[in-house]
Parts: C-alpha cells; structure tokens; sequence
C-alpha cells in the first residue's frame, strides 16, 4: 500500500512513519508528503527521507472544496491508497473523506475523546489529570473525532510539560507504526 503523510509543523511522526517503512517495519510505502506550510520542518525531513513533497496554500484556493480536489488530483497522481495525518492542523472535508472513506487516519496526544483540539497536553496538564496518553483514530469531519484504532496511556509528569511532552511523544511514534500496521493488515484480509 502507498501511504501519504498529511503534516502542518515538525514531522516527528512523519520520520517515525518514513523510518518504519524504510526498515520494512511498515510493509507500505511513504510515496508524499502533503503539507499546509510551505516552511514547515517536516519538509526537510521529507528531503532527507527522499520522499516526494508537495506544499499547497489553502488560501489560494476558492475554498475547502476546491482546495481539497487540488490535493486529491495529486494523491490520485501518486496512486495513494491511505491518507495518514501527522499534526496537520486543518480539519478534513468531504471532498478528501468521500475519496479515501476509512482509509484517513490521525493521531492524537491524548486519550480521546477526552482533550480534543489544540494543545491536548496543555488541556490534560492544565485539568490536573494523573494519566494522559496517545489515540490513533479514523478521521470523519470532525475534530479529532472518529473511532479509535489503538489508544495507549502516558503518565502526566506533574508541573513538567517538557518532560509529559517527551514522554507523549515517544509513544506517538511507537502507536502510530502499529495502528497502521493494524489497518493495513485488517484491510488486507477484508480486500
Ligand atoms: C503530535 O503531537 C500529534 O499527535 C499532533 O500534532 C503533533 C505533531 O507532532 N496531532 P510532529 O509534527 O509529528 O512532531
């Protein structure tokens, strides 16, 4: 399967998925990376990685609609089979879900449906919450909305964001290797 990574800022999660099928931890291929920001740090990731990139401006386009056929014109074009957003801060529309239906997933700090939205782990610290964690779920029109696929707890480090945030991220990258393998495996038996 050919995977497109849908990402907005740093791209950990985007190396993390670029390695995994790299090492052939992930039987798929990373083939794009979609991105809102042309500046964004993932795109030098996506060099080092060799992987083909492509950078879209939301506002130059009519709206979401239009915008969205532009980007599936381009996943059409590289043969994309699953759609995998990695902090890609725009919600989904019909367009790119009546396209690719369960076949968009996105991942989450936080155990859903507690925390969605912005900053998750500034929601989960500021609520005083002992245990926070990590969803990887199936995307629909809403905001971090959609069944789970894979949910994993994360400690809070109580007062030390840093720290709750490292610790988040670790099991992101971890979470979201299996939940693809997962949904690929089940769509593979189902196909
Ligand atoms: C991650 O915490 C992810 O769960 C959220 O946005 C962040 C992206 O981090 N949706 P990165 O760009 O993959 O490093």
């Amino acid at each position: 399967p050919r995977i497109a990574v849908f990402a907005s800022g740093s791209g950990s999660n985007f190396e993390a998925i670029a390695q995994a099928a790299a090492d052939g931890e992930l039987e798929a291929e990373v083939v794009l990376l979609v991105t809102d920001k042309p500046l964004a740090k993932v795109m030098e990731r996506a060099e080092r990685f060799r992987i083909p990139s492509v950078a879209f401006n939301p506002k130059a386009y009519k709206d979401k609609a239009d915008y969205e056929r532009t980007v599936l014109g381009r996943l059409r074009e590289e043969g994309v089979d699953w759609v995998a957003l990695a902090g890609y801060m725009r919600l989904i529309g019909p367009t790119l879900l009546d396209a690719y239906p369960n076949r968009i997933i996105n991942i989450h700090p936080s155990l859903l449906p507690a925390f969605p939205g912005k900053d998750a782990i500034g929601q989960a610290m500021d609520a005083g919450v002992e245990v926070t964690g990590v969803t990887v779920h199936y995307v629909d029109e809403g905001m971090d909305t959609g069944p789970a696929i894979l949910q994993r707890e994360v400690p809070v480090v109580p007062g030390d964001r840093e720290k709750t945030e490292a610790a988040i991220h670790a099991v992101e990258h971890d979470l979201y290797r299996e939940a693809l393998r997962k949904v690929l495996a089940e769509s593979a038996v189902t196909e």
